[in-house]
């Protein structure tokens, strides 16, 4: 078959590459890629969220799968049209895709279906302020504010205070500080500890559940500094006990693919839930008891996740996107989720002056070196090709990924290789995974 890789981040080079390896793959194309995907999928000019010349493209290609990267072209309704043209694509429908489009839409859909997740009001317009701020103050404690809209990573405040709380709603809702996307807010209870991600994917009804896995989106490193898209990821069986694993599957996993499809809104793609553990746990009674919150639901994979989730994947992708994108997983959703117990690492190179004004254009050596150190992946993000050289061309310029044992081993893999790269400036923390690594280690 032919496949359509949308987006140009680490995220879709890891999915090329996963792509590019099945036997059942004929042909890779990328929109709009960038040079590392270009090494092995073949480029085309435009954007991933330009719903009519996709769909163009993907008839004029003779396209049979288009896998799509970033959220905006699903919740544009992408992978509508696609189907009305005929082709199959891995990815919620626009309706199915409100889940990550719509804050309000996700934390209402999980109260109604008994999703765990803190208690919440919806406010919607300028003249809704003064009631969202009396909210706030009759629970008397600092909240967390959510524009409802997409707002790339942005549009959510974790307040300190009350009055910081309430100026986080006048800021969406008066300031229009989000937009549109603001308009319309969530004011939601804060919960506390540890955040780590799930990833399943979904046919409609059926799901696979992948592995948990933790990103680290502050800048510095100690979790300090401000967020950005995201500085690094692991994922590791030691993440999460059995017991938990299948607490999320049971709690948040199957209602959700069971709600939506009862709602008429069936999920096929991959669904990303981000979740909050309470502090605790140890055995298998006090993992049955830890306080869970599902933080928010996105609607693709996450990136950096995706390089630590493919790297840790034994099968063959392929058939399960296809899958997925056909309403048909099968048999592959009661066999055993296809990843390996062992553990993978990933660390994002940025560019000098990340996450505020990134210097682009500058050269990017000992790629080579990095790439063939053994088990270590070097996925490009932010990269372009300039007279024959690879250069800098975003702001999260490569995400090394490595796989290993244990989360030990894959640290070390990852940064040996991160140490072959020379970007100038380039920024990068030195501390991905630390919080899983044994005492004693490094
Ligand atoms: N109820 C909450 N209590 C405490 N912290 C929260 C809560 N909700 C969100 N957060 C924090 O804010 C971050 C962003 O929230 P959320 O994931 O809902 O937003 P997002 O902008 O959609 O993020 P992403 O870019 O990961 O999709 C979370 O990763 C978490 O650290
Ligand atoms: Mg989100």
């Amino acid at each position: 078959m032919r496949s359509l890789v949308l987006g140009g981040g680490a995220r879709e080079h890891a999915l090329a590459v996963a792509i590019a390896r099945s036997p059942r793959v004929r042909e890779v194309l990328a929109l709009p890629g960038n040079a590392g995907i270009g090494a092995i999928a073949r480029c085309l000019p435009g954007k991933a969220d330009d719903v009519a010349h996709v769909v163009a493209v993907a008839k004029r290609e003779r396209v049979d799968l288009v896998v799509v990267g970033p959220e905006a072209p699903l919740v544009a309704g992408i992978v509508d049209a696609l189907a009305q043209a005929g082709v199959p694509a891995f990815g919620p429908s626009r309706a199915a895709a409100e889940m990550e489009g719509s804050k309000a839409f996700s934390k209402r859909f999980m109260k109604r279906h008994g999703v765990p997740t803190s208690d919440f009001e919806v406010f919607e317009g300028a003249a809704s302020a003064e009631a969202a701020k009396a909210f706030v103050r009759s629970r008397g404690r600092p909240m967390v504010v959510k524009a409802d809209g997409l707002a790339a990573g942005k549009g959510v405040v974790v307040a300190a205070s009350v009055e910081e709380t309430c100026a986080a709603i006048d800021d969406m809702l008066v300031g229009g500080a989000f937009g549109e996307a603001g308009r319309t807010i969530v004011v939601e209870e804060r919960v506390t500890g540890l955040e780590l991600s799930f990833h399943a994917l979904c046919d409609g009804e059926r799901f696979v559940p992948l592995a948990a896995a933790r990103d680290h989106k502050r800048v510095f490193d100690g979790d300090r500094g401000p967020n950005t898209g995201g500085m690094g990821a692991f994922s590791s069986d030691e993440l999460v006990s059995a017991r938990l694993y299948q607490r999320i599957v049971d709690e948040v996993i199957a209602p959700t693919v069971r709600g939506l499809a009862a709602d008429g809104r069936p999920f096929r793609g991959v669904l990303f839930a981000g979740l909050m553990l309470g502090e605790g746990g140890g055995d298998d009674a006090a993992d049955a008891a830890r306080p869970l919150s599902t933080l928010e639901f996105n609607v693709r994979f996450g990136d950096p996740e995706t390089a630590v989730l493919l790297a840790r994947l034994d099968a063959d992708l392929v058939p399960y996107l296809d899958g997925a994108a056909r309403g048909a997983l099968g048999a592959l959703a009661e066999a055993p989720p296809p990843v390996a117990r062992d553990a993978a690492v990933a660390v994002v190179i940025a560019a000098s002056g990340y996450p505020g004004a990134p210097r682009l254009g500058d050269p990017i050596g000992g790629l080579a070196r990095a790439a063939a150190m053994p088990h270590v992946q070097v996925l490009h993000a932010g990269t372009a090709l300039r007279e024959g050289a690879i250069v800098s061309a975003g702001g999260r310029v490569l995400c090394v990924a490595a796989r290993g044992a244990d989360v030990d081993q894959a640290c070390e893999r990852a940064y040996a290789a991160v140490d072959c790269v020379e970007l100038a400036g380039a920024v990068v923390r030195r501390d991905i995974a630390a919080s899983a690594r044994r005492r004693g280690g490094h």
